[in-house]
């Protein structure tokens, strides 16, 4: 969603946004815009569409100077267009905003503001923000001043950058609740402003996130941050150690196949220092503060999350189950807060998310704070607020993930939460010393099992052919790896845009049945695993009526390949572990069938990496 670049220092202003903007564009959007200082006066541009077009527009007509702001802007209020891209101007042209959230009083503020006079010239919310801070402006206040009074007119949550001529020693940023992250990087005699870390990571590697609630003065030499109310904040600089390299597509032709292939060394530096596999003693997870007085207190976990980490949860929620015997529920993170669960001091609620700023997601984790949950998080952006807000995190070792559809992100969790399981398990007596040497050394074998999978990638090519030109297709599983279908479909939607099913196989004869002929693929997640003989009686039905079957099966399963049209292979794993090698090859053939279609995998349309407004 909505990128936010700032700069303020001595180089030229304009190449560092743009370059810090490119790599955004990851997230999603439909728009972009650049504000510089030249001269002491502010100068735009912003343009619909690719940011190669706001490139030519900057290229055409250059701009120089030291400070400046910039936005890709992912469209909610007004259509994706030139005068609706951020930077806003106010009336009198010395103060200009960018945005990401949602003021979700803006057509209150519009009136009011329309009736003292302001003249309005987007259709957007963030305009409003413009106005606001010059009203204060006018009366005198100085810039810092004047942003915290705007501030606090509006309803929702808020990443907010302001530059303003009158004042054009400084750049001002705020957080305000949930809407994504601000994050200040520290040069020598330079600085920069950040929605999120690639952007300025080439850069420094020392950063000051903002929490919420916060706003800061950024000057060339310097950073104050305080509260919205004015109380001065001890902040902490961060030094991250991500490598900017690792966000280059270097030998692949896109991100997702990249990730899809760092999944070998995601998980192994997921388990890496972890797991005591010299003993099978034990799960190191220390971050999560996981006391054994709090492991036999808890007496429900809530896994909350949307998109891929939502599914990635379902699984996480068989392994809790079974591994620790302990309840676990999955709920969707935009309906938790609205069904008013259940919860006390003994109930654990978990977040996954890649981003940490899902506002979704972030707003679950708040409404589980209020109710007095513990809470805990499992993700992947350091320093985020999933991460910042959780009692206790798992962190994913993911490395930065930029293609759009969820892929090392999506298997991490899986594992986490499996080492979560196990640790739980054992602080709660569920699993004696036996169990637990077991589960470990099955554990082990993750990376090589994954490995085993993306060395069958030209099958998987051959598959993405013959369902190149399909329109519609069916994804069935059951058991641990009902989810799974879901993933499969999802990917599959999400980077072709073929209309994509995922059912729990047991369903199908309840509806989806009716769909089946020789127009319709059906995709069956048939490991050996417990549910294999109900597996293999789905796919005979779906034959039985005509259907294509695209299996994902245990290597050597002959019963599988004398039914199947075509079998994905994969190689025998522990049941509780199979979703993690399962879903490789849906990854492999989502990607490779919206290659083969010629579209744009890493930024498919109307979808954002991170999704920051409700
Ligand atoms: C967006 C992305 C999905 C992702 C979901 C949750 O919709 O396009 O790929 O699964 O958000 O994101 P999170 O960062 O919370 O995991």
């Amino acid at each position: 969603m909505c990128g936010i670049v700032g700069y303020i220092g001595s180089r030229d202003a304009t190449p560092i946004i743009l370059s810090g903007l490119k790599r955004l564009e990851y997230r999603g959007y439909d728009s972009a815009g650049i504000a510089v200082l030249v001269n002491d006066r502010i100068e735009i541009r912003r343009e619909a569409g690719k940011l190669s077009n706001l490139e030519n527009l900057v290229n055409d007509a250059p701009m120089h100077g030291v400070t400046g702001i910039g936005h890709t802007r992912w469209a909610t209020h007004g259509e994706p267009s030139a005068r609706n891209a951020h930077p806003h101007l106010g009336m009198t042209g010395e103060v200009v905003v960018v945005h990401n959230g949602i003021v979700e009083n803006f057509l209150e503020l519009r009136q009011e503001l329309s009736s003292e006079g302001a003249i309005f010239n987007s259709d957007t919310d963030t305009e409003v923000i413009a106005h606001l801070i010059e009203r204060y402006l006018a009366a005198g206040t100085r810039l810092v001043q004047a942003s915290r009074h705007a501030f606090t007119h509006l309803k929702g949550a808020h990443a907010i950058v302001v530059l303003s001529s009158r004042e054009p020693d400084q750049i001002i940023a705020a957080r305000i609740g949930n809407a994504g992250g601000v994050v200040v990087g520290l040069g020598r005699d330079e600085m920069f402003i950040a929605s999120d870390l690639p952007a300025i990571l080439e850069h420094t590697r020392h950063v000051v996130f903002l929490e919420s609630s916060q706003i800061a003065v950024v000057t060339r030499q310097g950073l104050e941050v305080t509260t919205l109310d004015g109380k001065a904040v001890d902040y902490e600089i961060h030094n991250v150690s991500w490598d900017p390299v690792a966000a280059e597509k270097g030998e692949y032709r896109h991100f997702m196949e990249k990730e899809i292939h760092e999944q070998v060394r995601s998980l192994t530096d997921t388990i890496d220092g972890r797991v005591d596999f010299e003993n099978g003693n034990g799960i190191r997870l220390p971050e999560l503060n996981l006391t054994p007085e709090l492991a036999k207190r808890i007496r429900k976990i809530f896994i909350t999350a949307c998109g891929t980490a939502a599914h990635a949860g379902m699984i996480g929620k068989i392994l809790i189950e079974h591994i620790a015997r302990l309840t676990v529920e999955v709920d969707i993170a935009s309906e938790f807060r609205y069904r008013d669960p259940i919860i006390d001091r003994d109930t654990v609620v978990l977040a996954i998310s890649q981003s940490g700023e899902t506002a979704d997601t972030l707003a679950a984790m708040e409404e589980a704070r209020q109710k007095g949950a513990v809470l805990w998080s499992n993700v992947n952006a350091i320093g985020s607020q999933a991460m910042r807000l959780a009692d206790g995190y798992i962190s994913m070792q993911c490395g930065p993930e930029i293609g759009v559809a969820s892929t090392k992100a999506y298997t991490a969790p899986l594992v986490d939460i499996y080492m979560l399981a196990i640790l739980l398990g054992s602080l709660r007596g569920a699993l004696d010393k036996s169990q637990r040497q077991r589960l470990i050394a099955d554990l082990r074998r993750v990376p090589d099992l994954v490995g085993r999978c993306l060395n069958r990638e030209a099958q998987v090519k051959k598959v993405a052919r013959a369902l190149a030109n399909t329109q519609h297709c069916i994804y069935l599983g059951r058991g641990i790896n009902m989810p799974t279908a879901y993933e499969g479909a999802l990917k599959l939607k999400e980077i072709s845009y073929i209309h994509a099913e995922g059912y729990p196989a047991g369903e199908m004869k309840h509806g989806p049945i009716a769909l089946i002929d020789k127009e319709m693929p059906v995709i069956a997640i048939a490991p050996q695993d417990p549910w294999y003989e109900k597996m293999l009686s789905q796919i005979e039905q779906a034959k039985a009526r005509g259907g294509i079957v695209i299996a994902v099966a245990t290597e050597g399963d002959e019963r599988i390949s004398a039914i199947a049209d075509h079998v994905l292979w994969v190689p025998e794993t522990p049941w509780l572990l199979s979703p993690v090698t399962t879903v490789i090859p849906l990854q492999m053939l989502a990607y490779h069938i919206a290659a083969l279609r010629g579209l744009d995998v890493d930024q498919p349309r109307n979808l954002a990496k991170s999704v920051t407004v409700e």
